[in-house]
């Protein structure tokens, strides 16, 4: 049985985890320490509140006293690292949350583990496992070959700097203090929960709501695409076997370019107002259902400063070594995260109001 501390638990990907780990390994104990930002959300995780060994904790990871009271409190065992402030667009009007968080948040943390596991009799097994992103990496080119394991690294935005000098502090924390620490490099994620600031959200809330849906440049520019639940499991996999001081690439096998993926949205949205009138008298600013195709909506709008053109992930060694391939495929992940979306409007209505509302306001007239 494992005592598990999940940062970030409140987020998209760190909810996600959070279920997934619960349905596997309903004895561990999960302690989840959120700051509950704009991206975080406490009712992502409502199923589990009250349950046996379920714990949510509003905090800061920069705080590391508090990041010790939890370690030894619970007898954390394993740390799994997703706190993060997570959108490019964001660091880019204002990269000083993600010095903060990412950086001086992992660094709060690796201290805390440092001190506390490296003291402490009962942590002589334990693992923090960080997640990070393909996009420490860099931008490729049309023919380059994906990003291994021993690719420079090379960021280009302040999310992707952030995040590349956190891992190299959990590395370092490795090779300097022992400390048991993996690493996974993930391309996009996408699936239920994510916040519709992030491309796929945007684009399906928007259809419903007749919004024009903004394409950076010219769309060409490419990501790897990876279901979250895939993302999860690859984590579980890393967590069971993965060995020390490793760092593992994790993508979705699905490499695509913004306006291809768009267009695909539009088409799942348009089949599902064409077969469903009710779907239509809840969205009437929706094209689908005959009145018009959703894809008129596409607006190609001023690119992002310093966007990349191209992420692509080989995953031949999580795949050797851990057995991981991904097993969704973006037709039906894509599908199945509409449905979520199309079932759940009360939620992301409700992380759409107020601040977010205000920020797009301020920082992009175009949208
Ligand atoms: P998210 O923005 O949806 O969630 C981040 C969570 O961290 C939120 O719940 C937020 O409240 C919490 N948080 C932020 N600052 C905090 C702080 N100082 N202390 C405690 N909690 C704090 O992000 P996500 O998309 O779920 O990403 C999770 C992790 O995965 C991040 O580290 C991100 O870099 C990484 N990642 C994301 C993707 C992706 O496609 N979304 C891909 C690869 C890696
Ligand atoms: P995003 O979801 O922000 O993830 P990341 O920047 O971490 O890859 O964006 C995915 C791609 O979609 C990226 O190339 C930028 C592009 N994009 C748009 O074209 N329009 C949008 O409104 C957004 C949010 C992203």
């Amino acid at each position: 049985m494992r005592s598990l501390l999940i940062t970030g638990g409140a987020g998209f990907i760190g909810a996600n985890f959070v279920h997934y780990w619960r349905a596997r390994y309903p004895d561990d104990r999960l302690v989840v320490l959120d700051a509950l930002t704009y991206a975080g959300n406490r009712a992502n995780l409502a199923t589990l509140e009250g349950s046996p060994g379920f714990h949510f904790v509003r905090g800061n990871i920069c705080e590391q006293s508090l990041d010790e009271s939890l370690l030894r409190e619970h007898a954390v065992d394993t740390v799994v690292h997703f706190a993060a402030e997570s959108h490019v667009d964001r660091s880019i009007v204002g990269p000083g949350a993600f010095i903060s968080t990412n950086i001086l948040g992992t660094h709060a943390l690796l201290e805390a583990c440092r001190s506390v596991w490296t003291t402490d009799a009962l942590a002589a097994q334990h693992r923090f496992h960080h997640i990070s992103t393909d996009e420490v990496y860099g931008s490729l080119a049309q023919d380059d070959p994906a990003f291994t394991e021993s690719t420079p690294y090379a960021p280009n935005s302040p999310y992707a700097a952030s995040k590349a000098a956190s891992d190299h502090l959990v590395r370092a924390y490795c090779h300097t203090y022992g400390l048991d620490t993996t690493i996974t490099n993930c391309s996009n994620n996408y699936g239920p929960y994510q916040f519709p600031e992030k491309l796929i959200p945007l684009m399906i809330v928007n259809v419903l709501l007749g919004k024009p849906l903004p394409v950076y440049g010219d769309g060409g520019n490419v990501r790897d695409w990876i279901h979250v639940r895939d993302h999860c499991h690859a984590i579980e996999r890393v967590l069971q076997a993965g060995r020390k001081g490793s760092t593992y690439n994790v993508g979705g096998d699905c490499e695509l370019d913004n306006l291809s993926l768009v267009r695909m949205i539009c088409e799942i949205m348009d089949r599902e107002l064409d077969m469903n009138a009710g779907l239509c008298k809840r969205f009437p600013a929706a094209r689908g259902g005959k009145r018009a195709r959703s894809a008129d909506l596409i607006k190609f709008v001023k690119d992002r400063p310093g966007h990349d053109r191209r992420y692509a992930i080989n995953g031949r060694l999580i795949r050797e070594e851990l057995g991981f391939v991904p097993t969704t495929s973006l037709e039906k992940g894509l599908a199945e995260t509409i449905t979520w979306y199309l079932s759940n409007e009360q939620w992301w209505r409700a992380v759409m109001t107020g601040t977010y509302r205000n920020w797009i306001a301020t920082n992009y007239s175009n949208r």
